[in-house]
């Protein structure tokens, strides 16, 4: 694959069979990534990426956009019909810029929005005092109750009722349980707030059905593309028709320039993949992995923040085991184990340093794996953070991750045959210590 690039830029070439072999030779654990299919991975590399589309089809700025409107309205319809939302706007670049359209198709500057914390599993993009949205607008947080870890829906009420926000903002990067929209509507609905959700890491299993939707309760609905729906890196955002003016209009001209047709392309083929029962039966395996991955590292004597899992990610208190989200995520990562480091509720380290780590399944699921790989990853992780310094036990784990890697093949088209710079440092180093 990929032929004319190695012979334009070898450097280049050899950095993206590098990073696929990467992607086959760990096991990836970080809960907002997936693995495209090759055909999404076709839709992204061709040539509607070198048209100029401003505007939205049939009323765009530029000549030359009748195939590339087809492509757009397609994924609307796709998207539409798969949340079964009134109107989808499929323009945004990315989940944060999803975000700041719908700020800015509701909000004026100053206005008070409330968010989830950062620390207690929200996003940056809800409030946090570096993200523009912490700088335009007023912020007030919420987090969970330090008992359940879960959101304490009374608690809520009686501070939006104290704060009284234009807007509430209910979605989050790492909470793992059920939230209950409708309830959060009426919340909102109480002090006349608007009510933003941002589902992009619940996305894939909202539109399996397997997870609560919140299209019709939200007054806005925002979304990545790239987490579990297992689309291009890209944002999306879903409204009732009577918001369809002020959210396209926030999107272009308001945030936006030239939207990125490829992607649209390339989402359109996403949303059309999501629809299948092949998508809703990955889904449920997603979600029976996460809850296996969770009670088998439970057996292990991991906590597990909240006590489980609703959707496909878990937080895991490595405090609880003597380490810091930091370190596990070193010694992770050493054994070819991919996650993150996460603060976890009411934490008292740094986030840089943070009690928790962040484990999803999206991502080994499209690989192919079950409920009984998971068993055996969550034995890998613990063997790894309980080896201390012992390098040949570390060295056991990381061949037993490389042989469970190489059982499920991972876009062997594109590094098979090829020479892998990770092998040329590893003859390298066998060099040195002979
Ligand atoms: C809840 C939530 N919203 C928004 C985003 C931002 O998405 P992007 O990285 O595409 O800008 C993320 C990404 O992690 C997220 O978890």
């Amino acid at each position: 694959m990929y032929e004319h690039l190695k012979e334009v830029d070898p450097e280049i070439y050899q950095a993206v069979v590098d990073e696929a072999h990467r992607e086959h030779a760990k096991l990836e654990l970080i809960a907002s990534e997936n693995f495209v299919p090759y055909a999404i991975l076709e839709a992204i590399g061709q040539p509607m990426q070198n048209k100029y589309a401003e505007g939205y089809p049939g009323r765009r700025y530029y000549g030359g956009c009748e195939f590339v409107d087809v492509a757009e309205r397609l994924a609307r319809k796709r998207a539409k019909r798969l949340f079964g939302s009134e109107h989808a706007n499929v323009q945004p670049h990315s989940g944060a810029q999803a975000n700041t359209a719908a700020y800015m198709a509701f909000l004026k500057a100053g206005d008070k929005i409330m968010g989830m914390d950062l620390s207690h599993g929200g996003h940056l993009t809800h409030g946090h005092p570096l993200n523009f949205s912490g700088i335009y607008f007023d912020v007030v947080s919420y987090g969970v109750d330090r008992e359940t870890e879960q959101i304490n829906y009374f608690a809520l009420a009686e501070q939006v009722q104290k704060e009284k926000p234009k807007m509430l903002v209910v979605g989050a990067s790492a909470y793992a349980r059920k939230i209950d929209f409708a309830r959060t509507r009426e919340i909102a609905d109480s002090v006349d707030a608007y009510l933003m959700v941002d589902i992009a890491h619940w996305a894939g299993l909202i539109a399996a059905g397997l997870y609560p939707t919140p299209i019709p309760h939200a007054h806005v609905t925002t979304s990545t593309v790239h987490k579990t729906l297992r689309g291009p890196r890209s944002g999306l955002i879903l409204c009732p028709k009577d918001f369809k003016k002020q959210v396209d209009k926030a999107v272009f001209p308001g945030v936006q320039g030239g939207p990125m047709m490829h992607a649209i392309a390339a989402k359109a083929v996403c949303f059309k993949l999501a629809a299948t029962e092949e998508f809703k039966i990955y889904q449920q395996q997603v979600l029976n992995n996460a809850r296996a991955l969770a009670s088998a590292l439970a057996k292990n004597g991991f906590r597990i923040v909240s006590g489980g899992t609703d959707c496909h990610l878990l937080l895991v208190d490595v405090k609880s085991k003597g380490l810091t989200g930091k370190e596990a995520e070193e010694k992770l990562d050493s054994v070819g184990i991919t996650c993150n480091k996460n603060t976890i509720p009411f934490d008292t380290e740094k986030p840089f340093i943070a009690s928790g780590i962040r484990l999803g399944t999206p991502a080994l699921t499209t690989r192919g794996m079950g409920v009984d790989e998971m068993g055996e990853i969550a034995d890998l992780i613990a063997a790894a953070l309980m080896a201390g310094d012992d390098s040949r036990e570390l060295s056991a784990v990381k061949g037993k991750v490389a042989e469970l890697c190489d059982k499920f093949l991972l876009y062997e088209e594109i590094w098979k045959g090829e020479e892998l710079t990770v092998n040329k440092i590893e003859e390298e180093a066998a060099k040195t210590v002979r």
